[in-house]
């Protein structure tokens, strides 16, 4: 748990900060002067201290000062009544995380708070101070909408991107398609101190053999036919911060050659042209394909693949992730309501079975687009199971043309039993081929045409 100290002389502010960053997971203290917000310094240990500016005995610019000699590993958010640049410039030069206006928005204050923890830890393990013991994050993970679950693998996962972020160690993220691995690799550029360097991420998968070298190295003007202008290499592009490397198993031997060299000397050569460029980049590479395989096939080059492997995250498909699934969707239906300026509150009991149920090939990003186009879909308050598509709905613990006829009874009848019984026979295939409708025509031995003609008689045509 992450200790906050509120300075504010304004007992209400106080309360009220200290009742949201409860709510929020933080540890709070409260004090109303500055000579009791060095007492409480004194005997406890913070690991931010949120301060207005304006105190009765002292202010702000003051604690800051005592705080940044006696207790270092504090980081301190001054807030203040007035907008004033010049004073948030002194403030922060006088090694201040930040600075907040009033009035106070709390989706502003937790950003800024849980930045400001991430820097400090950041930093604190960077000059190898050990970090406080405790939850290993605040509970808000600010990374460009980065969200974490809350099953055991997403703690695990946290506290992997946590302890790789701060250093320089290439990483490898695996995992399945759509599973999050330039979603992470974001997370680890913005929590480490390259966070105000680049983030560049290059598709190796889309790259031309002709084409990939001068994508990393760039080229001068004139270094071959066609270059008629001087073009910046990704590794260039990059200096100072992140190069992504996605699906990395694509890469051609000579360019892995090429690769392995620039890691290890840390300079880059444009085409066709003979200066050397130091560059500082840390490389993050994601793959979908196993690696050691493609090693074994002779399709990857080893000592390449031990300068990324310095350290390996591997990323658990979706239907793994227990109840971090509802986690996903919940966010998602935040942001698509927000996207859509829609209002729709929540998942119906049956579309949250369906998602437990359904096997997710394509993943976080396969979730992403469904919730999206069902808050696009849903006209009242709730999604309900006919806004998700078709493969996904039949995985209902009550399948659609049950829920049909509950909805509207029909009178057992020899045509409506037959239908059931075609609607089972159909669904079942269906599952078993993926979805893919010529290969169920073909399991089940009739045309397409009357496959889907059968699929509507079912109401199967989504
Ligand atoms: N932890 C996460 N928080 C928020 N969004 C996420 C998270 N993980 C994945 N996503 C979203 O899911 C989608 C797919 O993620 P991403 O592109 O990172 O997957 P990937 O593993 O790189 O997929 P591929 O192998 O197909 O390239 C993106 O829209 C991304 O924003
Ligand atoms: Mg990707």
């Amino acid at each position: 748990m992450r200790n906050i100290l509120i300075v504010d002389d304004e007992l209400n502010i106080g309360l009220l900060l200290s009742k949201f960053l409860t709510r929020n997971g933080f540890e709070v203290s409260t004090a109303t002067s500055g000579k009791k917000a060095m007492e409480c310094l004194s005997v406890n240990s913070f690991d931010l201290i949120l301060c207005d500016y304006r105190l009765e005995d002292t202010d702000g610019k003051e604690i800051l000062i005592k705080v940044k000699e006696l207790y270092p590993q504090t980081g301190v958010i001054i807030i203040t009544g007035y907008s004033d640049i010049r004073l948030a410039v002194e403030l922060i030069k006088l090694g201040a995380y930040d600075y907040i206006t009033k009035p106070l928005y709390p989706d502003e204050i937790l950003n800024t708070i849980n930045k400001a923890i991430e820097t400090q830890q950041a930093l604190l393990e960077a000059v190898g101070i050990p970090v406080m013991e405790g939850s290993p994050k605040p509970a808000h993970f600010d990374t460009d909408n980065f969200i974490i679950g809350q099953s055991e693998t997403s703690k695990e996962l946290l506290k992997q991107i946590t302890l790789v972020s701060p250093t320089n160690y290439s990483v490898i993220l695996t995992g399945e398609s759509g599973t999050g691995k330039e979603a992470v690799a974001k997370a680890i550029h913005i929590s480490s101190l390259r966070k105000d360097g680049p983030f560049v991420a290059m598709d190796c998968g889309s790259l031309t053999k002709d084409l990939a070298g001068s994508e990393f190295f760039g080229h001068e003007k004139g270094a071959f036919t066609g270059a008629t202008y001087t073009k910046i290499g990704h590794f260039e592009m990059a200096n100072g911060g992140t190069l992504f490397l996605d699906e990395v198993a694509n890469l051609s031997y000579d360019i892995q050659a090429a690769l392995l060299r620039i890691v290890q000397e840390r300079k880059v050569k444009r085409l066709g042209s003979t200066k050397e460029i130091d560059i500082d980049v840390r490389i993050i590479v994601a793959t979908n394909e196993n690696l050691v395989n493609a090693m074994s096939n002779g399709r990857f080059r080893e000592d390449l693949y031990h300068r990324f492997n310095e350290f390996s995250i591997n990323l658990p498909p979706l239907r793994d992730r227990g109840k971090d699934i509802m986690v996903f969707a919940n966010s998602f239906l935040k942001a698509a309501n927000q996207e859509l300026n829609k209002n729709v509150a929540a998942f119906s009991k049956e579309v949250e079975a369906c998602f437990y149920t359904y096997n997710w090939p394509g993943n976080v990003r396969e979730l992403k687009n469904v919730v999206r186009r069902a808050t696009l879909l849903t006209e009242g308050q709730t999604i309900p199971l006919k806004a998700l598509p078709l493969e996904i709905s039949t995985y209902a613990k009550i399948p659609i043309a049950e829920a049909e006829v509950q909805r509207q009874p029909k009178p057992v009848d020899l045509k409506n039993t037959a239908l059931e019984a075609e609607y089972e026979a159909i669904i079942k295939v269906l599952r078993e081929v993926n979805f893919n409708k010529t290969k169920a025509a073909k399991v089940l031995n009739i045309d397409r045409k009357t496959l889907y003609n059968k699929m509507k008689a079912v109401n199967l045509d989504s």
